[in-house]
Parts: C-alpha cells; structure tokens; sequence
C-alpha cells in the first residue's frame, strides 16, 4: 500500500503548472461517446479515476485511444453495450454520467447504481427525476438502474436541489432529446459550462449554462470535434492552501482566476497576498492567518471540495474559526486525524468550531478521502516533524504526480510502500 512521508517546516516556494479539471473531464469523457465521429479530448488528467472510467468506456464497446498522457481520441460509433458494470462504478461514482449519455444517443441504458460513500449519502434522484420528466421508463432492480424511453422528449424541470451531477447528466440526455429542454435552478459550477461547450462544439444547442436557467434545444447528431478541458480550480486551490498553511510563496500557473475567486477572497480575508494575473494565481503568506467563517455553498460559494484543505489553514490561524458543512452530510472524518496531529477542532452535526493553534506535530494518519487526503499532505508539509500518510490512493484519484509537484516547490515528500522506506527517509531528513 503506498504512503506518503513527509517532513514537514518547509515554507513552498515556486510556480506549479495546473492540470486539467478531474470532474469536467469525467463528463466529457462519458458524454464523448455520444458521438459516432472521433472525438479528440486534451489537457485531460492523468489521474486514476479518469483511467477507470477510460476502462468503463471501453468496456461498452467505444474505441478508446490514448493518444498520451493528457489527450484521447474516443469513438463512439462502435457502442454495442449499454450497460455499465458495478466494477467500475464501484471504483467511481462519475461512471453514472453513461446514463445520461447512453439514454440521450441510445434511447436505453443500464447503470449499477451507486452506493453510499466516504463523504456521506449521495442519492441520484434528481437525475432519474430529470429522465422520467423526459419520458424515460427508469427501474431499479438487483442494484442496477435501467432507463428506457421510446422517444426521449424536452421538458422543464426543475431541480429540487443544486447538483452538479443531475444537472449535467439531464443536459447530456436533453441535448439528443426530441424538442426543447429547460433545467431551472441548474448548478452553475465551472465544469457544467465546461460540459455544455464541449456539447455544443460536437453541434448540441445548449444555452445559459453557468447561470440557474439552462435551455436545450435536442438534435439529432452530434460531430467530431477537438476539445480541450478547463484547469483544474480544485487542484490549484490546494496548492494555494498549502502556500497558506507552509508560510510559502506558490504562483499557480494555467489556471482561470474567476473560478478560484471564493477561495481567493478567503486567503486575502485571513491575511494572505494575492495576485491575480491573467491565467495565474500568486498566493504569499508571511505571517500567522487570522480565523474566519466559511460555509460551503453551490459555486459561485465557496466549493465543499475546499474545504478540507481551508481547515487544515483555519486550525492554524489564530482566533476561533467556524466552518460550516451544507453540501455534504460526512464532510469531517478527516477531523480527528487532524486532532491527532494536534489540531483543536470540534465538530458539532455539519459545524466544525476551530480553534487555531500555534502548529501541527507530526503524526501517523490516514487519507478517509480524496480531499481530505490532499488536505492531511497539506498539515504534514506544515508540521513539526516526519508525517505519513496512508491509504493515499484516494488523493491518486483525483491529483497527478502530486508528490512531484510538491517536491518542485521545495517539500520534503516521498511516495513509499515500506516502513523500511519510511525509515530510510526518516535518518535521510533527520
Ligand atoms: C460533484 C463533484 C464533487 C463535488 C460536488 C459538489 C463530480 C464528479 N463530483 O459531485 O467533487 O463535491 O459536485 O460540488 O463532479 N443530491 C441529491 N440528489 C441527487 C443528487 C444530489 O439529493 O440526485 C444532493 C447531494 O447529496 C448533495 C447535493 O445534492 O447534498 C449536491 O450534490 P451534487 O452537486 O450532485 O454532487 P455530485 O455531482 O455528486
């Protein structure tokens, strides 16, 4: 099992290249099939969970080429499967963005249903609602979810919740749906416009994404097209973060300034240096935070997937700081990992009452999730001391070469899979 060990006390220094956006491409990807043209997809991540569902493409029968690390060519004329294993959904959630995409150019298709999952109950109703209202017959049966419509028709729905997810996978099913399609109180997130532009460049008509009111017209083809996804605004915002939390210097490069701005105006409300240039983000930080309150809202609000990583800077700024979970239910299991490296942090139902101290000391902890991984790499850079982290495969889901990124702005990090490695590393920094 891989870990990272860290020796932490080195302030981050340097400009680190962003890559592009994990959950825009895992749509993108699903929605590429829609296609019976090539469809070249570029600037995409190398990164695991974008290689599972590659696999789940395949496996329906779509040619998959991987033509390098960060740039695929998919056709999906070759289709002859329409259901998608438990195997891959299992591994990753975002494999139900076939649903949409088979439904829309197919007519049928056949999903395992996800399950629970480390951050708390993820139901999807709201994407079967957005199917039935479309005509679609949707069943669940044995665990798998069946959706069948004779003719898919547009419609209005509207969305009981904000979700990212229901509102991209109704947008890829409306945009080969017959007529016209309006999604009210749609998610507005940078990666629903990503969607709906790669969507519209393969010739769907999709318009007002980015805003709570989406229309669709359907058609009846979509084209080969050359697309290439947005920067990653969650990847660049943790490097921010550990510019924060390490006293550093990072510039993040590649990136689009409008979709950090939540966690811009909060690094600068606790005390942080930023500049803002045209396609890149200089956060410095010389001297202790000050505490703040957050709560985590739909975008433009300040994202759930930050919110790990702010903690991890809120624990170590001074004062009492609040931070308020409304997105997802399971949000804080990284808390107690945290405490043990000394944090004073008490989480009451979706609140977490901080209180800042002085600094982390190293400790042995384990990653409960993707960014809650992230955001224990980030106290281990900070802290006193020589910190492992485990079950670092859910940070590989979601960053690529993160420990190289790191290590280029100046931090003591190695990838290892023995203690013996960890010992070696141990006498090496000591
Ligand atoms: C996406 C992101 C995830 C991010 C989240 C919120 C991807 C692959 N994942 O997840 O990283 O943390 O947005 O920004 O893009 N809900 C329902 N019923 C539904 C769907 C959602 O009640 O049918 C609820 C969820 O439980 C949650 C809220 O709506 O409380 C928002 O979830 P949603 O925006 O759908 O998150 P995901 O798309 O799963």
């Amino acid at each position: 099992m891989e870990q990272y060990v860290i020796k932490g006390g080195n302030p981050l220094v340097g400009e680190v290249e962003i890559g592009g956006a994990k959950n825009a491409a895992l749509a993108i990807l699903a929605a590429a099939i829609m296609s019976d043209e090539t469809v070249t997809i570029d600037n995409l991540p190398d990164v695991n969970d974008i290689n599972v569902l590659l696999d789940a493409i395949a496996g329906i029968g779509a040619v998959v080429e991987r033509v390098d690390a960060h740039t695929v060519r998919i056709n999906g004329s070759t289709v002859s499967c329409f259901s998608v294993d438990y195997e891959y959904i299992k591994k990753i959630r975002a494999s139900y963005y076939l649903l949409g995409a088979l439904l829309g150019k197919y007519k049928h298709a056949e999903v395992a249903l996800p399950g629970g999952c480390d951050i708390g109950s993820r139901p999807i109703d709201l994407h079967l609602k957005g199917f039935r209202a479309m005509g679609a017959v949707v069943d669940i049966k044995h665990g798998l979810i069946s959706a069948h419509a004779d003719s898919l028709e547009g419609t209005h729905i509207y969305m009981d919740k904000v979700s990212v997810g229901a509102t991209i996978n109704i947008m890829m099913a409306a945009a080969m749906a017959s007529g016209k399609t309006i999604i009210e109180n749609s998610a507005k997130e940078p990666h629903v416009v990503d969607v709906a532009n790669f969507l519209n460049r393969m010739g769907a008509s999709i318009r007002g994404a980015g805003t709570d009111v989406i229309r669709i017209e359907g058609v009846t083809k979509l084209h080969a097209t050359e697309y290439s996804i947005i920067p990653d605004q969650i990847e660049a915002g943790t490097f921010m973060f550990a510019a924060a939390a390490t006293k550093g210097d990072i510039t993040v490069k590649n990136v689009i300034p409008k979709h950090l701005e939540a966690t811009t105006a909060k690094l600068a409300e606790i005390g942080c240096q930023i500049e803002e240039l045209d396609d890149a983000v200089r956060v410095v930080a010389t001297k202790r935070l000050s505490h703040t309150s957050i709560t985590t809202l739909p975008y433009p609000g300040f994202p759930t997937d930050m919110q790990p990583q702010m903690t991890v800077v809120l624990a170590l700024s001074e004062g009492t700081s609040i931070v308020t979970e409304s997105i997802f239910e399971n949000r804080f299991r990284y808390v107690d990992e945290l405490n043990r490296m000394g944090a004073d942090i008490r989480v009451e139902s979706n609140i977490a009452i901080i209180t800042g101290v002085e600094k982390y000391t190293s400790a042995r902890v384990s990653a409960p999730d993707l960014r809650a991984g992230a955001a224990l790499v980030i106290a281990g850079l900070a802290a006193e001391g020589v910190t492992v982290v485990d079950d670092i495969k859910y940070i590989q889901r979601g960053y690529e070469r993160f420990e190289e990124k790191l290590q280029s702005l100046g931090a003591s990090i190695e990838k290892v899979t023995t203690d013996k490695e960890i010992q070696k590393f141990v006498l090496r920094v000591s």
